[in-house]
């Protein structure tokens, strides 16, 4: 038996590597929950057994982890060992590969990080057809609840779940990019426990639950091979994406808690810097970008605070809407006729910090690089190209594209003093060459490396991860960004939603956002301005209305609250998270608590229904993991933390005041 041990959780494997328990400390001293004791009647052992890599061959029933076109595997177990984690060595004697697994809890969290590397050690090519990253096996007596987060275009992060008591039920994306339709997530409830498996993968990836007959649901993480094989030739390795699990004895807020401590993690001492509150053009001038109407809007958003100005789409060559221009990254002259430069030097005079948009791994028909270079987009042999917004994907696997990719942005960066880039990507990969091995691979690799490059080349640059939306959000992308844009939909009550589903997978201080005067696309009720600040003051806060049109009183009021937000950001970016309300009660209020400081973000998403003129009891929101025995005080109020948890905080609402920021503090027990 082996164990490794997280921050309150370990995960201990046994016998032919199947997994004999994973909970908090002290869950492995016992008999295995997932060790077959009945008749294993018509079947073998290792047909019923928690493994947790199934090579096919192996075990028929349930879904492979790793398959070669043409043979099946016969893995013999070689050392399991300590190492970093926990490591186990199998080696395949007629092909001749190896696998190497690896277990590890990330330091100071709960998160296991598992992930294999495969060796092709025989003297001919090996064709993968599965590539799997890891099994997890979850007890599940009487079915399966599964949670999941489903989307598209301004509908990204919503949740779902499905009873699964027997059979499979599968999530992914096939376009070569993380996607707007399913969150690479997946959360299993057991009762209050809760076992949540992410992948840090941007490619193409699937999320298979298996629930066999007996009581066992078997989750599949990895990469999906939908453009054919990954061949191996000799002497070749190749190292899946890390699947990551967790524990939570809390259910699925609990689960969110992991995922944002590891996240926190991933961030490393990035974590630290502050995020600074964000300006951004795209909704107030689209590609309609000027430099006089560019600096009007600077000026207002100095004088509300802002720290950081972000020019989005509209600033370079032959870019007038979404027709031309991608891969043509020279400012306009045309829109900056003093020169890019000293209109930058202009927003920064304002006392601001300069951010700037672009998609590099993109081209339009129309545009020089694409005369230049039309073989560097994607093009399945023989057949048309699809343009999807007027623009094709390059190929970024390609070592030239690469180059001129990673040219073009150290170029942007030491031009100009740049402190901010918004990476954008508006469209899937809908064709690929099949005679190209791993395209898939190729590209997201060389993304990671672009990424990983920008932050040791320019370390001082915020980079925001952001596709059409959402749709390129994951653990890989939450390693190597600052912070993500989760939807374009920047409406109250609609972004609401998308920004719970979010904090259920991810951290508030990686979910950038934006106050603006956006009308809903799904609930069209508007909401004050004191809402909009409380809901994207729940993460990074940005806005993005046309503010020279917010009258002296609108912009009075937004730098007030600007200022609000800067003092309690640190405990929002940094907090324990717990989403008060819900499941069956409506969400209203999310609670952040740092060492002695609780914020709360409470709102009224409801049909404000004038409550306040008749005699009503105040609305009580149920705080969460704080000390009973202590007080806190929120202004002249003092209240005991038990009070809080059990009576909760008392709020009121009317129709305009929908919204609030309450701080609270705790100050020593009494004795
Ligand atoms: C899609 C992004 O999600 C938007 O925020 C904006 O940057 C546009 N692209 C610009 O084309």
């Amino acid at each position: 038996m082996w164990t490794i041990t997280g921050a309150s959780t370990e995960y201990t494997i046994g016998d032919q590597l199947t997994l004999h328990a994973w909970g908090p400390h002290g869950v492995s001293d016992g008999p295995s929950p997932y060790s077959f004791s009945g008749k294993v009647q018509y079947l073998l052992r290792g047909d019923v057994a928690a493994v947790e890599y199934a090579p096919d061959g192996e075990r028929p029933f349930l879904g492979a982890d790793l398959a070669v076109a043409g043979e099946v595997l016969t893995l013999a177990l070689g050392e399991v060992a300590f190492d970093d984690g926990l490591r186990a060595d199998l080696h395949d004697e007629r092909t001749g590969l190896s696998l190497t697994l690896r277990w590890r809890f990330a330091p100071g969290t709960d998160v296991v990080e598992r992930w294999a590397v495969v060796h092709n050690g025989g003297d001919a090519p090996v064709a993968l057809t599965r590539l799997g990253s890891a099994g997890f096996s979850v007890p599940t007596p009487s079915g399966a609840t599964l949670h999941y987060l489903w989307g598209q275009w301004a509908q990204e992060f919503t949740p779902a779940s499905v009873r699964l008591t027997r059979g499979c039920f599968e999530i992914g994306s096939a376009q070569g990019v993380t996607g707007h339709q399913f969150s690479p997530y997946l959360a299993v409830e057991n009762g209050d426990a809760a076992y949540g498996i992410q992948l840090a993968w941007t490619g193409s990836w699937q999320i298979v639950a298996d629930a066999d007959v007996a009581g066992l649901t078997r989750i599949r993480a990895g990469r999906q091979l939908s453009d054919g094989p990954v061949t191996l030739s000799p002497g070749e390795s190749v190292t899946t994406p890390i699947a990551a699990g967790v524990y939570s004895a809390d259910g699925l807020d609990g689960l969110a808690r992991q995922w944002h401590a590891y996240e926190r993690h991933l961030a490393g001492e990035r974590l630290g810097r502050t995020r600074k509150v964000i300006y951004n053009s795209w909704e107030a001038t689209a590609f309609d970008v000027t430099a006089a109407g560019q600096l009007a809007l600077a000026d207002v958003a100095a004088s509300l605070g802002v720290e950081t100005f972000v020019v989005d789409d509209g600033w370079f060559v032959g870019r007038p809407d979404d027709h031309s221009g991608l891969g043509d990254w020279t400012p306009d002259p045309a829109k900056f006729p003093d020169g890019f430069g000293a209109f930058v030097d202009a927003v920064r005079a304002k006392g601001l910090e300069f951010g700037l948009w672009v998609e590099p791994e993109m081209v339009n028909p129309k545009s020089a690089l694409y005369s230049d270079h039309p073989d560097w987009v994607y093009q399945a042999s023989g057949r048309p190209r699809t343009t999807i917004r007027n623009q094709y994907l390059l190929n970024l696997g390609r070592e030239d594209v690469y180059a001129f990719v990673r040219d073009t942005l150290d170029r942007l960066l030491t031009t100009y003093p740049i402190s901010y880039l918004k990476w954008d990507f508006n469209r899937p990969r809908t064709e690929a060459d099949r005679a190209v091995d791993d395209l898939d691979g190729a590209h997201v690799r060389n993304l990671y490396r672009l990424l990983d490059h920008l932050r040791a080349a320019h370390p001082d640059v915020t980079v925001e991860g952001c596709a059409a939306g959402g749709a390129r959000v994951d653990l890989a992308i939450a390693a190597r960004a600052d912070v993500v844009w989760p939807s374009d939909n920047t409406a109250p009550l609609d972004r609401l939603r998308i920004q719970d589903g979010f904090l259920s997978a991810h951290a508030p201080h990686l979910m950038s956002s934006w106050v603006t005067d956006s009308e809903g696309m799904f609930d069209e009720r508007q909401r004050s301005l004191a809402f909009r600040f409380v809901l994207a003051g729940a993460g990074v806060l940005g806005i993005g209305a046309d503010i020279t049109r917010w009258s002296a009183g609108t912009r009075a009021s937004a730098a007030a609250w600007v200022e609000r937000y800067k003092g309690v950001r640190d405990v929002i970016h940094r907090g324990v998270v717990h989403r008060i309300g819900g499941p069956g009660q409506r969400r209203c209020a999310v609670q952040y608590t740092l060492g002695s400081r609780v914020v709360v973000l409470a709102w009224n998403a409801g049909g404000l229904d004038g409550l306040d003129r008749v005699p009503a009891r105040d609305i009580r929101l149920p705080l969460r993991g704080l000390d009973p025995a202590a007080r806190y005080r929120h202004g002249s109020v003092s209240y005991s933390g038990s009070h809080l948890m059990a009576a909760g905080l008392p709020v009121r609402w009317t129709p305009t005041h929908d919204a609030d920021l309450i701080e609270l503090e705790r100050t020593p027990a009494l004795l």
